[in-house]
Order: structure tokens, then sequence, then C-alpha cells
């Protein structure tokens, strides 16, 4: 049995640009969860394995004829139309006059850019819709130019004298027109902040200035490979680990300055915000206090202590202010546990050595535990030696919880539960309950894993209560919606923490989101009912992003858990139009408050964070 989406989306009616759906009800106000026979209707069948060339998939579409494609011999900085006003699809284009200047290749750099489009053109298996440049960069996925601080208008409604901050969204946008295979995990990280001020907003695009993006603007030309799409198959893997040997030998980039994107999160913790990318550590970035452009302050590795990488997922206690994290890898320790305090001193390690080889990419906090998902993804070398994705699923694996309490030094209290189908990437929220002998996690349980990062259009998750019982070593899961819902939030005072309220964004089909839901998650188990209590779908051609919480008075400790605004920005496909859209998280319709025209395009990306100004003003 397969999941779609589209089954849940028949009720909406959509005669507005920005529409609201009001779930049915029964009689009382909460809706009814309605478990369809759920089913895929003509999609083609797909495995992760897959080496044949051109199964069309429904989402993204294809570049329009005209448009440019990336050839093997470009190296060129992306430029991309700006859209704000017009009807206009995202193109790609080579530059015809550039304000960045095209780097002059010195010798080293054009035999190896040679010998990149040798391994493109002749060794890399045929490219899969996944990391096919044409698919993964078409409409609104496709990149655009920096843009410093820029005056918006305010289109409808008035942005509230409360919002007072800016609402930061990292994302992939490459720099440089791929010369070959291209996953959309693999952009250059860039942030695109609009901040809020006595009712005006101000627009900001800048990549984050890493190690990577730097040496390659200062190269000319990509040098360091991709993660996601660069290794196809072991002869072109091969190849391509002796082509970045050689890079690093002759100097080209210091592996040990890292490699990573920066361009899936940020973060504000120890007084500092990041932005994060999990195979690198934290980038630190600011607000200039003058010119309001963002800043790359660097790469922090919290004076040596942290060591490769870090999660992008960190979890901030919003009561000790304390920030938990771990990173994994292919090698043991699988995973590695530690926290960073208030005061930005880094804790010891723990290693947690019961790990598995997992794509571990979110985890969950509560008041006394750190909870891990040990999920069906994982390293797959033998569906990369056959020329699919180096990362992929075990069918035959059995998921996992693993249980710590988050002040270990040791893993020796770690426990581990087995919890058959249960895969989340990432978790909503966490809480104890009965004097910590249960643990509680909200999280998006994807019913498909299969199609993870290879067709991400047929996934669907459902949100699942799972409750672990510490005492029984019993699990129980309870689904609170049918939806396919994901990167779902909770309002940020209540992370790890029994809450009632989460919002989600809703797959139409990933990673496109057509709209948000707002989730009471306190309704019982016993009822059965789908727990979405309100909704907004953007409308026809319309897509978002994940939503993000600003509480009204977030120093208000009798505040209610809902008064405040959902945040998210969202494009128009049909006039090549981005908005930042304010909305009431307490309305049933979740009311669009103010809606800011974007001066340019906002790719669609990853996750956000609002930082107040009084918090900016700190960094
Ligand atoms: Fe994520």
């Amino acid at each position: 049995m397969e999941a779609s989406s589209s089954t849940f989306l028949s009720p909406f009616s959509q005669n507005s640009q920005f529409t609201t759906f009001i779930a049915p009800s029964s009689s009382s106000n909460v809706p009814l969860l309605r478990v369809y026979s759920v089913r895929i209707e003509d999609k083609p069948q797909t495995t992760t394995s897959t080496t044949r060339k051109s199964p069309s998939p429904p989402t993204p579409r294809p570049l329009k004829k005209k448009e440019n494609r990336p050839s093997p011999s470009s190296s060129s900085p992306i430029r991309t139309q700006k859209t704000a006003g017009k009807a206009q699809s995202p193109v790609i284009t080579r530059p015809s006059s550039s304000s960045r200047k095209p780097v002059e290749p010195t010798l080293p750099t054009i035999i190896f850019n040679a010998l990149d489009d040798f391994i493109n053109t002749f060794i890399d298996p045929p490219v899969r819709p996944s990391v096919d440049p044409k698919y993964v960069l078409s409409s609104n996925f496709a990149p655009v130019e920096e843009l410093p601080p820029t005056e918006c208008s305010v289109v409808e409604g008035t942005l509230p004298a409360c919002l007072d901050g800016a609402y930061f969204r990292n994302g992939p946008n490459p720099q440089f027109l791929p010369r070959g295979p291209y996953h959309l995990f693999d952009g250059d990280g860039m942030l695109h902040a609009v901040r809020i001020s006595k009712g005006k907003a101000t627009l900001c695009s800048r990549y984050v200035k890493t190690y990577k993006y730097m040496t390659e603007k200062k190269t000319g030309s990509p040098v360091i490979p991709n993660v996601f799409s660069g290794f196809n198959g072991l002869t072109a893997s091969a190849a391509r680990g002796a082509l970045a040997a050689a890079r690093m030998v002759t100097g080209q980039f210091n592996v040990a300055n890292g490699f990573g994107l920066a361009n899936t999160s940020l973060a504000l913790f120890a007084g500092k915000l990041y932005a994060m990318g999990e195979s690198d550590l934290p980038y630190e970035v600011k607000l200039d206090p003058i010119t309001g452009d963002i800043i790359t302050v660097g790469r922090n590795d919290f004076d040596g202590k942290l060591t490769m990488s870090m999660t992008a997922h960190p979890k901030i206690d919003p009561d000790t202010k304390e920030a938990f994290g771990f990173r994994y890898g292919p090698i043991p320790p699988f995973v590695t546990f530690f926290r960073i305090n208030p005061d930005g001193t880094k804790q010891p390690d723990v290693p947690i050595l019961s790990a598995r080889p997992s794509f571990l990419h979110d985890f969950a906090i509560t008041k006394k535990y750190a909870i891990f998902p040990d999920i069906q993804i994982g390293m797959n070398p033998l569906e990369m030696m056959a020329g699919g994705s180096p990362v992929g699923a075990d069918p035959g694996k059995v998921p996992r919880l693993g249980v710590i309490p988050r002040y270990a030094t040791d893993e020796r209290d770690m426990r581990w539960f087995e919890v058959p189908g249960l895969n989340f990437i990432h978790a909503i929220n966490a809480w104890d309950e009965d004097d910590g002998e249960t643990i509680v996690i909200v999280a998006p349980n994807i019913l498909s894993v299969e199609h993870t990062l290879e067709r991400m259009d047929l996934i669907h998750a459902s949100v699942e209560k799972i409750k672990i019982d510490l005492k029984t070593g019993m699990v129980s899961r309870h689904p609170v919606s049918t939806r396919n819902l994901d990167f779902g939030v909770v309002n940020p005072a209540y992370v790890g923490k029994k809450n009632k309220y989460a919002y989600a964004a809703i797959g139409d089909p990933m990673p496109k989101i057509c709209g948000i839901v707002k989730l009471d998650v306190s309704v019982s188990e016993g009822d059965r009912r789908d727990c979405i209590v309100a909704s907004r779908l953007y409308g026809p051609g319309c897509y978002g992003g994940e939503p993000f919480f600003v509480a009204k008075d977030p120093e208000n400790p009798n505040a209610e858990e809902d008064d405040g605004y959902v945040v998210s920005y969202v494009h128009d496909e049909n006039k090549g139009e981005s908005r930042f859209l304010v909305m009431d998280a307490k309305s049933p319709n979740l009311d669009i408050v103010a809606a800011v025209k974007l001066p340019q395009r906002v790719p669609y990306g990853f996750h956000g964070l609002f930082v107040s100004e009084r918090d900016l003003n700190k960094l």
C-alpha cells in the first residue's frame, strides 16, 4: 500500500490566491481521522536502484526548451532572472555581463576540470532524475543572485508592531551551474532574511561564505565534490575520489577546513547565530548593525572541542539555554552526542558505540532524555556500486529509538527500543510524562522510506505521537493526522516540554509545499481523530516552505501557547512572485495578517528561524 497526499487534498477549495481549508467536522469541532486506503495514481513504478535514463517524475518540471542547460564545459556562476512583479518562470542563464568577473583558470584547474568533464560525460552512469539538474533546478528551485538589503512593500494587511526582528531561511543555491549530477541537497547555502521593524520590511539574500564557497569562488569553478550526487557507481566514485585527491595534493583545497555547505538550517545558541549543515561545523552569521546585511563571521570549532561536524538540528532548551547536538558518520562510533553550555563551552563527547550507521538527520530532547531515531536509511555501498545513491533504504533493518539521559557522560544508560515501521527524519517535539517514566515523541513517520532521497515526490509522512514506557519497554504509536506533513515546528518556548500545538507543512508532493496545518496533538489517543485544527492552502501554483511560530510576547510566561504568528515564504509560480506571509496562529483559518511582496524571488529551501531584534543586537 502506498500513500498519496492527493486523497486528502480533495476537500480543499481553492478559490483565491491564498485559500483556507477548514477540515470537515463531526459532532465536535475536531475532524475525524480518516485513514483511507491510500494510493499513488498515475505515477511510474520506481525503486532506488534504477539506472535507467528517464522516468520523468511528476515534479519538479524540466527546464523550458529555450533555457540554457548546464553543460559539462560550463563552470559559470549562475545568474537568474529577477522575477518580482512579472509572470515569468525562473530561468537559469549564463551571465553575459557579470558583476562577478570570471576567474582566469590556472593550468591545474583547466586540467582538473577537463578530467571532471570526462567523468561526467563518459564514466557517470545515466543520470537519475533525482540528480539531473534539469529537474532539480527547475522552477523555483533555480538559484538566485545575492541581494543586498532591499526595502519591500507590504501588499496586504499590516506587519504587527510586536514582530520586531528578522526571519532567516536557509536553503541550497548553487554558486555554479552543475558540471554533472546535482542533488537538491548539494547546493551552497544561501540565507534569505526578511527584517521587520516598525511595520516595515527589508529582504537580504546572501550566501553563507563557507570554505567550500570561498575556495570555489576563488578558483572560478567547482572544486569539492558533491556529497549526495558526486558518487554514482563504483567507477565514477573512484575516479572522482582520485580527482579530489589530486586537487588536494596540488593545494586546490584542504579538507581539514571542511567541505560543508551550511545550507540546511539556522540555530541561535551560546549567544551566536549559526548557519548549519550536518556535514560540517556551524558557520557563525549575523546582521551588520548598520546596513542590515548578512555577514558570515566564520566556522566555529568551539575552541577546538567540536570536531568534524554537527547536526543541523540542535535542540535548544528554552529554560537552560543549553544546546544539545550530535554528529554521525559511517565509521564507529556512528553517533556522538554532546551539549554546548550557554556560555559556549562545549562539553565532552559521549560516543554511542551501540548505534548503527544510519542517516541521522534529527533527534529530540525532553527535560531528562535525548532520543535518537535509528531508521532504515543508511549507507548503501551495494546500491552505489550499481550506480544508485550512496545512501539508501534497507527494508530488512528494524528501526529503533535510542534513549539516553541528556546529561549522560557515557552510553552506560542508553536503551534501544525496536519500533518496526517507524522512520522519522525530522522530530517535532518530545517530552516526559509520568515523572519521567514515559517519553512522548511527536514526529512525521515516513511511510515510504525507500523514496526518501530518490523520489521525494512519492514520500508520504504521517505525523505520529509515539510513547515509550520506560518501565515496561512498550512502545505505542498513534497517528495524529493522515495528511502528508513534514517540517513541523512548535512554539520554541516548548521545546522538550509537553505542548499542545504543532505547525507543519503539507507536501504536494514533497519537496513542494502547498500549505500549512496547525495540529492539536493533545487530542486523546482513544478518539482516533485527525488533530488538524486549522489550515491554509496557498492556492493554485503557490508553494511555501517550513512554517515558523513567532510568539507575540515571548517574555510572558502566562501567554497562551498559540498566541503568536506563523510565518513563511510563499512563491507564486504563475506570477513569478515571492511573498513573506504572517499568519495569525490562533485563528481557525490561519488568517493572513500581513503579506510582504519581496523584491526578488526566494527559492524553495529548508529550515528557518525568527530572531528577535533584541537577540540580533547581541550578536
Ligand atoms: Fe531538516
